[in-house]
């Protein structure tokens, strides 16, 4: 039997390295100039913690947590997002005793049941930040700044920013009351799913993809229109801040995310024309009861995160052009197994310099070593036969023009370190 990735995973191969480097290289970059610190937990936490976090109703927790019992006894879950363990973490660590707001970041791989299609998977990575510890709407305009910011430095155009605010604890009550009444007298024309969610989780009715829950949703009573006096100038000064920040958004009622933890601010950033959750490229918003919810003192925070895969996705759509990583790289030929003694050495000077040299393999014709010099992408081949052996020299080719010299070996490293 040829054994397969599992269903829903994908091997990140040599080839598709450069893209992800890309992406990693600007996510360093952004994480500096916004001053956010590196953060990395277990690939698995405690089961309760992802479900007192992202709730108990949500898709997340009912069907898609990859949930197992250790021999110990202990209930398992492979991490299925990133914020519950990074504030697990930031009680852990008695972060609260650092100067707030507490930022961080991290890159990691999460795991949902889904069913599989483009764009989504069973095993994906994530870049997420948070920011811990300041209720401060400026800092939900940075948040969705910085996201905005990594996108565009990495090429990706004509992108929205879709923005809502869903209220807190006070007015989210009234508010779910309303939505509910509206919803009431219609849920004969409501799917199989929104007819089972609408007691229990009323807002998710809202985002729902399905025909003939779309006009419904369309027509709803909004969240940002019962809004409490201080969930109401949050969203205000957002917006206003976010226009500071030259950011355009479109609010959109029917934006909730799905996750039950957030409170106040939600936003998600999609490619234009995006149809469908999977397309969203990324997504976060503010969730400041959740610390408490997990047993620590009342605590603000907002975050983001944007899966690699979708990235890749729209670079790939958008053909955004990606810098040539490839170091320059010296092939060394031989002929003869003196040669390749000599060879072997000059190869290892130019690894103990830093240069990027490969040894030809096996003992193969000169012609075949050139072959595979070629399939390398070798900038130069170094060339020792017997009579440069015999004269202390080597043949330095230029693999793209085809001119050669012969030169002492310590004349080649002259050149080739510029
Ligand atoms: P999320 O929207 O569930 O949010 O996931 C964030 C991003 O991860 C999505 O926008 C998408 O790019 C990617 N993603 C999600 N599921 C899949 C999948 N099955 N396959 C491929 N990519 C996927 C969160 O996880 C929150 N923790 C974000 C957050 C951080 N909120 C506050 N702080």
């Amino acid at each position: 039997m040829l054994y397969q990735a599992p269903r829903g995973t994908t091997d990140i191969v040599p080839q598709d390295q450069p893209c992800w480097r890309y992406i990693k290289n600007a996510i360093a970059n952004i994480c500096m100039i916004y001053g956010y610190q590196r953060i990395d937990t277990p690939v698995f936490e405690n089961a309760g913690l992802f479900v007192r976090s992202i709730g108990e109703e949500t898709d997340i927790v009912e069907k898609e947590m990859y949930t197992f019992e250790d021999r110990g006894g202990e209930m398992l879950t492979l991490r299925p997002e990133g914020t519950a363990s990074i504030c697990r973490a930031y009680l852990e660590h008695g972060m609260h005793n650092l100067t707030q707001p507490v930022k961080l970041y991290y890159i990691t791989q999460i795991f949902r049941y889904e069913r599989p299609q483009a764009g989504r998977f069973r095993q994906h990575w994530q870049f997420g930040f948070e920011a811990i510890g300041d209720a401060d709407p400026a800092l939900d305009a940075e948040v969705i700044d910085m996201a905005w910011s990594l996108y565009s430095q990495i090429g990706l155009q004509d992108l929205v920013l879709k923005l809502n605010s869903i209220g807190c604890k006070n007015c989210r009550p009234q508010y779910l009351a309303v939505l509910k009444d509206y919803y009431a007298e219609k849920s004969d024309h409501l799917c199989t799913d929104c007819k089972r969610r609408a007691e229990r989780n009323t807002l998710r009715l809202l985002d729902c993809k399905n025909e003939s829950c779309i006009p419904l949703a369309k027509q709803a009573p909004k969240s940002f229109d019962h809004l409490c006096a201080e969930c109401g100038e949050h969203f205000e000064l957002l917006k206003k801040y976010l226009t500071i920040l030259g950011l355009g958004f479109d609010v959109d009622h029917r934006l909730v995310r799905g996750l039950d933890y957030y409170t106040k601010t939600v936003f998600e950033i999609q490619p234009p024309g995006a149809r469908g959750a999977q397309s969203t490229i990324g997504g976060g918003g503010r969730y400041d009861d959740l610390i408490e919810d997990i047993g620590g003192k009342r605590t603000p925070a907002v975050g983001f995160a944007t899966g690699f895969e979708r990235i890749i996705l729209n670079l790939k759509h958008q053909n955004v052009p990606l810098p040539d990583f490839s170091t320059p790289t010296i092939f060394v030929a031989f002929l003869g197994q003196e040669a390749k003694d000599q060879a072997m050495e000059y190869v290892a000077r130019m690894h103990r310099e830093g240069m990027g040299a490969l040894l030809a393999s096996g003992n193969r014709s000169l012609k075949a070593q050139m072959r595979q010099s070629n399939a390398v992408g070798a900038n130069h081949t170094i060339i020792i036969g017997e009579d440069e052996l015999k004269d202390g020299v080597v043949m330095m080719r230029d693999m793209s023009g085809g001119e050669q010299q012969r030169l002492a070996f310590d004349e080649v490293l002259s050149l080739l370190r510029g």
